[in-house]
């Protein structure tokens, strides 16, 4: 928490506002009114927002809530394919670009209108049911950014079958541990792709899992960067020959509102990732509103970008599903910032016009050490919203944000929400709101929320305390893949009927919302989510590695880096003479148990790890270590004498790691 509310008071912004302006205030989508109607009728909301799809049935009940399960537009059957594409060409808008898709390697582009996406996510349907994927299956997605990962999505969607996602940075480990979990029938990757100028490699990843993974039957193969890969015979398809020879038209089947869409692994306080489970019509409903009404989309005339991976709810509910469904014409980038030149968003920006940028404050805060001469090289003048997720937003990137990219010109929406949520929640409206430089300001219509004290009592309009959510929304996770006791523990217990996200929050004087980052042991690096005890189990599975505590350190950068203090086995503790490489070894080793972005930054070999007298870790004091901080109250250490030997030890050992990947 510490993070964010340093870095806000620190700035002292709560006073600051920017009006929304003149022009967009005439001709926003959402009007105030929203949250007037929204608040006196919240079903009949969703309902109307229910109504902007097309659904082959009507639903007969909104919602039926039976704590904690909510089944919204009960009855209702619809296609999302169907919703995402057939509506869109139906309607005339056949030849709108649906992907500007841009490759890393400069030149490689390919532009697919919403009729060419339809075609192909028909063909790619067939594939998977001559494969053998029926409707209520799981199939596993490992790709880089390239259309045929949104193709796949769809696919999947149009035949009623679930995808599980797996961003192509996880290990072999990792897509175990979720091909096994899911139980998925096949998986569809790539022989790699292209990340910093060169290619990398995918496919030996799933080579190895699927030994592991009797569930699968077979794997898919898209062919992107050319190089050699092992084949078996009978498993292994290549994309081109099961999916091109399909015919180009697929007649849908209309699924029911609740039909599993996607399974989503995130990472929670213990070492396993949870299996988020989305459905279908709620799910759609929310995303479909959130993107139109957040960023005043203009489905004619708006070229939108979000940099997310597909691989991060963001990349599912806000570049495949939200925008495909209100028929935007989007960009989809397949590199790193920095592929080409460190000018390369902007030159993405000038080259196709994009009006709509939707990035993480991490990306910015990159981008401001880069210096502002680099985007002040380009015309960015076709911007008119800018969109900040994934972590808070300090209000110096924001205001960088908004001076530089935005030309003093553009609303910034800072919007707050989860894999959990599927969906924004919290959110200005770009028309509507005064927006508070790091504030993501309030619920957006039809979302109701409340900041409780550690006893679950509302702090009222002013004051800080644990973000809940204290009615069911369209979006919400239907639970976790097979573990019904985990959902109830995880969400629903900690404070009696409500949400709880795990997110710090306050209202300021004026009642303008203020997220303060995670209250639990979930570290927020880049953006992305890891959990200490999954590094720490990572860590520990190492032969020479005794015990491992883990901590989220504050970092200019990526909000927070990894910082991991380790004690080895006394076997082997003479034979660390460098501890420099040995620390590199375990890098290394977290990189193959759960993938480069859970790599921790620094790692400290300690002779042993503060503990109180009951034998819990005490992290904060390893924070106050990691952060190079006074320490705090240790009086309740067993043995006081331990931190100062591992301040000591971390003082002289170099900081090391190379920043998370
Ligand atoms: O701590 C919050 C932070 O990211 C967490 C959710 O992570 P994930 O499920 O990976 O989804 C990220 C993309 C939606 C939250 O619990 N978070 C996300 N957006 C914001 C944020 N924290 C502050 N401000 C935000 N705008």
């Amino acid at each position: 928490m510490t993070t964010t509310q340093a870095g806000i008071e620190g700035f002292a912004t709560e006073d600051r506002r920017f009006d929304p302006p003149a022009e967009l205030a005439a001709s926003a989508n959402v009007r105030e009114d929203a949250y007037a109607t929204a608040a006196a009728d919240r079903l009949s909301f969703w309902e109307e927002q229910a109504r902007r799809l097309q659904w082959a049935q009507p639903w007969d009940t909104a919602l039926d809530w039976q704590p904690p399960f909510a089944k919204w537009f009960v009855g209702g059957k619809l296609n999302v394919a169907v919703n995402c594409l057939d509506r869109h060409v139906d309607a005339g808008n056949g030849d709108r670009i649906a992907l500007h898709w841009v490759g890393e390697p400069e030149d490689d582009t390919r532009d697919l209108t919403y009729r060419e996406l339809l075609r192909q996510v028909s063909r790619t349907a067939h594939a998977l049911t001559e494969l053998g994927v029926q409707a209520g299956d799981r199939v596993c997605i490992y790709l880089p950014m390239v259309p045929e990962a949104v193709i796949s999505m769809l696919a999947c969607a149009r035949i009623g079958a679930a995808h599980s996602v797996v961003f192509g940075g996880f290990s072999a480990q990792a897509l175990v541990d979720r091909i096994t979990d899911a139980d998925a029938k096949v998986v569809i990757t790539a022989d790699g792709g292209y990340r910093r100028g060169a290619a990398s490699a995918l496919k030996p990843a799933v080579d190895e899992a699927v030994k592991r993974c009797p569930s699968v039957t077979a794997v898919v193969v898209v062919k992107r960067t050319g190089q050699d890969v092992d084949w078996v015979e009978g498993r292994d398809h290549w994309w081109a020959d099961v999916v091109d020879r399909q015919p180009q038209s697929h007649q849908a089947e209309a699924f029911d509102a609740e039909q599993p869409l996607f399974l989503l692994y995130t990472s929670g306080t213990t070492g396993k990732p949870k299996g988020i489970l989305h459905t279908s019509g709620g799910y759609l409903v929310q995303t479909a509103y959130t993107h139109w009404a957040v960023f005043d989309l203009k489905p004619e005339t708006d070229v939108y970008w979000c940099t997310a991976d597909v691989g991060w709810v963001t990349g599912h509910s806000y570049l495949t599903y939200g925008p495909l469904a209100n028929g935007c014409t989007q960009v989809m980038y397949e590199g790193t910032p920095d592929a080409g030149g460190r000018d390369r968003w902007w030159k993405i920006i000038e080259t196709y016009g994009v009006t709509i940028l939707y990035t993480a404050p991490t990306a910015i805060r990159t981008f401001m050490k880069w210096g502002e001469e680099l985007p002040g090289a380009h015309d960015l003048s076709s911007l008119r919203v800018l969109g900040s997720v994934g972590e808070p937003i300090n209000p110096e990137a924001w205001m960088w944000y908004r001076r530089v990219i935005g030309g003093d010109r553009c609303p910034i929406v800072d919007t707050w929400w989860q894999t959990e949520t599927g969906a924004m929640m919290i959110a200005p409206l770009p028309g509507v709101s005064s927006c508070k430089p790091g504030s993501a300001m309030g619920p957006l219509p039809g979302i109701s929320l409340d900041v409780v004290d550690g006893e679950g009592t509302s702090v009222g309009e002013v004051g800080g305390g644990f973000l809940t959510l204290d009615e069911p929304w369209p979006a919400m996770l239907r639970g976790i893949w097979g573990d019904e006791q985990r959902y109830r523990d995880t969400y629903w217990s900690r404070f009696e009927g409500r949400y709880f996200a795990g997110d710090g929050a306050k209202w300021d004087s004026d009642h303008v919302l203020w997220l303060l980052g995670r209250v639990d042991d979930v570290m927020n690096v880049s953006g992305h989510r890891i959990s200490t005890t999954e590094v720490e189990s990572a860590l520990v599975s190492h032969p020479s590695v005794a015990e491992a505590a883990v901590v989220g350190a504050t970092d200019p950068t990526t909000g927070q880096a990894i910082v991991a203090f380790v004690t080895v086995k006394g076997s082997v503790a003479d034979d660390i003479s460098s501890g420099e490489a040995f620390a590199q070894e375990l890098r290394d080793h977290v990189a193959t148990q759960i993938g480069p972005i859970a790599k921790p930054k620094q790692i400290h070999i300690t002779p042993e790890l503060p503990k109180t007298r009951s034998g819990k870790i005490m992290r904060r004091l390893l924070k106050d270590v990691a952060e190079n901080r006074e320490l705090g109250d240790v009086t309740t250490l067993a043995d006081p004498t331990v931190v100062n030997a591992i301040s000591a030890r971390a003082s002289s050992q170099p900081a090391g790691g190379s920043p998370q990947d």
